[in-house]
C-alpha cells in the first residue's frame, strides 16, 4: 500500500485522454503528468533520440518519488519500453495500438490502422502486428500532421478538418470496419474521424485497456493508495500551459503549470 504518486510522461497533451481513463478507474491515486510538448512529436524523431527524451522524463518523474510510470505516447511505448523496463526498477504501463481486438472483432477482416511514422516503423509494433493479423488486410496511414495540430491547440480547426479529409481517403476506399487509433493524441480527433467515416466503421483506442493494467499492476505489487481521499494532480507542460488546461478540463484537485524539464 502506497500514497507515492503515478507519474506520466507524453510527447505532449495528447496522454491527458489516458490520464482521465486513469484518474476515473482510480480516483484516490495522487498523479503527476509531463507533456513534453517541447520535443513533439516523438513520432518523427529516431529511436535513439526517443529513448533519450523518455530517460530524462523518466529521472523527472522518479525524482518526484512516483511508483509506477504510465507511457500514454505510443511512440515513445513501441521504441522505449524495452530499454526503461530493463534500467529501472519501478513498474511501466506502456500502451500499444490495439490492433488485437480489432483484428478478432472485423467482419471485412480490413482494419485501419493510424499512428505515427515511429510507431509504424518500430520493432513493437511490426511483431505485435504479425502476430495478430495473419488473416486480416491492414491499411496503415501515418497522421503527419495532426499532432502538431493539437498541440498548437487547433484541435477543432478547419485546418484541421482539410487535413482529416486527406488522410482518411484511403479508409474510405478500402472498405474498413474498425479503426485503430494508435497515437495518445488521436481520441482527441475521434469524434472528427467518426463523421467523416462511413458509419459501419468503429474507431478503437487503448486507453480504457492501460488503466486497467495500472489497476492490475498497483495491486498486484500491493501499491495502492490505502487513503480515502480524492487523489490530488499535478501536471506539467515545457511549452504553452494554456493549451494543456484546454485539454484536461473539469478535474478537481488538479494544478497545470508550465515547468522547465
Ligand atoms: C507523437 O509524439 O508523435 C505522438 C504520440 C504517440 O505516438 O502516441
Amino acid at each position: 500500500m502506497n500514497a507515492r504518486p503515478i507519474g506520466f510522461f507524453d510527447s505532449g497533451v495528447g496522454g491527458t485522454s489516458v490520464w482521465k481513463e486513469v484518474v476515473d478507474l482510480l480516483p484516490h491515486e495522487n498523479t503527476i503528468y509531463l507533456a513534453d510538448s517541447a520535443n513533439a512529436p516523438f513520432g518523427r524523431r529516431t529511436k535513439k533520440q526517443i529513448i533519450d527524451l523518455c530517460v530524462k522524463n523518466t529521472e523527472f518523474l522518479l525524482k518526484q518519488d512516483c511508483k509506477l510510470i504510465a507511457v500514454p505516447c505510443n511512440t515513445a511505448t513501441t521504441n522505449a519500453i524495452g530499454y526503461l523496463r530493463s534500467n529501472y526498477d519501478v513498474p511501466f504501463i506502456g500502451i500499444e495500438p490495439a490492433i488485437k481486438p480489432a483484428a478478432l472483432q472485423s467482419d471485412t477482416k480490413k482494419v485501419g490502422i493510424l499512428a505515427t511514422k515511429g510507431t509504424l516503423s518500430s520493432e513493437l509494433f511490426i511483431s505485435t502486428h504479425k502476430q495478430f493479423t495473419k488473416d486480416v488486410n491492414t491499411i496503415e496511414i501515418v497522421g503527419t500532421g495532426i499532432v502538431e495540430l493539437i498541440e498548437a491547440g487547433k484541435t477543432d480547426s478547419q485546418e484541421m478538418r482539410d487535413l482529416l479529409i486527406e488522410i482518411t481517403e484511403p479508409f474510405m476506399i478500402s472498405g474498413i470496419d474498425y479503426l485503430v487509433l494508435g497515437c495518445s493524441h488521436y481520441p482527441y480527433i475521434k469524434d472528427q474521424l467518426q463523421e467523416l467515416l462511413p458509419n459501419r466503421v468503429r474507431i478503437i483506442d487503448s486507453g480504457a485497456a492501460v488503466a486497467r493494467q495500472t489497476l492490475s499492476v498497483l495491486k498486484s505489487q500491493d501499491l495502492l493508495n490505502p487513503n480515502d481521499v480524492p487523489g490530488k494532480h499535478s501536471l506539467y507542460s515545457n511549452m504553452d500551459a494554456t493549451v494543456l488546461k484546454s485539454f484536461v478540463g473539469d478535474v478537481s484537485n488538479t494544478t497545470i503549470k508550465f515547468l522547465e524539464f
